[in-house]
């Protein structure tokens, strides 16, 4: 009797412990570091969504794969802004990496996929910055595009 309820409650304890050790750690990280970010976009100063290098390497990548089919206008023209501006960075690059290039889809590797992403920000008139959001899938998801007519 007195063994059993001993052993019973040190389960509970220990199932307590673990719940309260575990979970809520990690969810609080997280959502730090998604706020971060979405105070960074509100912020409108220079949110480092891409690195300067990500860019130079998704510029290579474009010209050999995705020029095949795209000029530069299909991913800077009023539509195109219009059509992503306000939704997630993740919904964008979702779709190329999930769909693109049209005739091989998926065929990259996510750091070639967050490249070509960094490139057409940049055509869109995005800064790079010292360290990148992308391929980060949490804070891609946080970031929403904001992609206004040039000049
Ligand atoms: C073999 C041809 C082909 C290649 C190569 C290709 N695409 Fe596409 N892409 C298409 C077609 C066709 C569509 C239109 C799909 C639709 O609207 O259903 C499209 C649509 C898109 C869109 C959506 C545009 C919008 O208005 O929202 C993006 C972004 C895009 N492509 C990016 C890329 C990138 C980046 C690459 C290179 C990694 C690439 N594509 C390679 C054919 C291609």
């Amino acid at each position: 009797m007195m063994l059993s309820t001993t052993l019973s409650s040190m389960v509970i304890a220990s199932v307590l412990m673990l719940s309260v050790w575990n979970t809520p750690r990690v969810d609080v990280q997280r959502s730090i570091s998604v706020q971060a970010v979405v105070a960074a976009v509100t912020a409108k100063d220079s949110t480092p969504l891409y690195t300067e290098e990500q860019a130079t390497t998704g510029a290579a990548v474009f010209g050999k794969i995705c020029a095949e089919c795209h000029e530069k206008k299909d991913v800077t023209s009023a539509d195109f802004r219009a059509k992503w501006t306000g939704r997630p960075l993740w919904d964008l690059y979702e779709l190329v990496r999930t769909t693109m290039p049209d005739s091989n889809p998926g065929s990259l590797s996510r750091d070639e996929y967050a490249a070509t992403l960094a490139y057409i920000l940049k055509l869109n008139g995005i800064p790079a910055g010292p360290a990148a959001v992308m391929p980060d899938t949490t804070a891609m998801k946080a970031v929403k595009l904001d992609l206004p007519p040039p000049g």
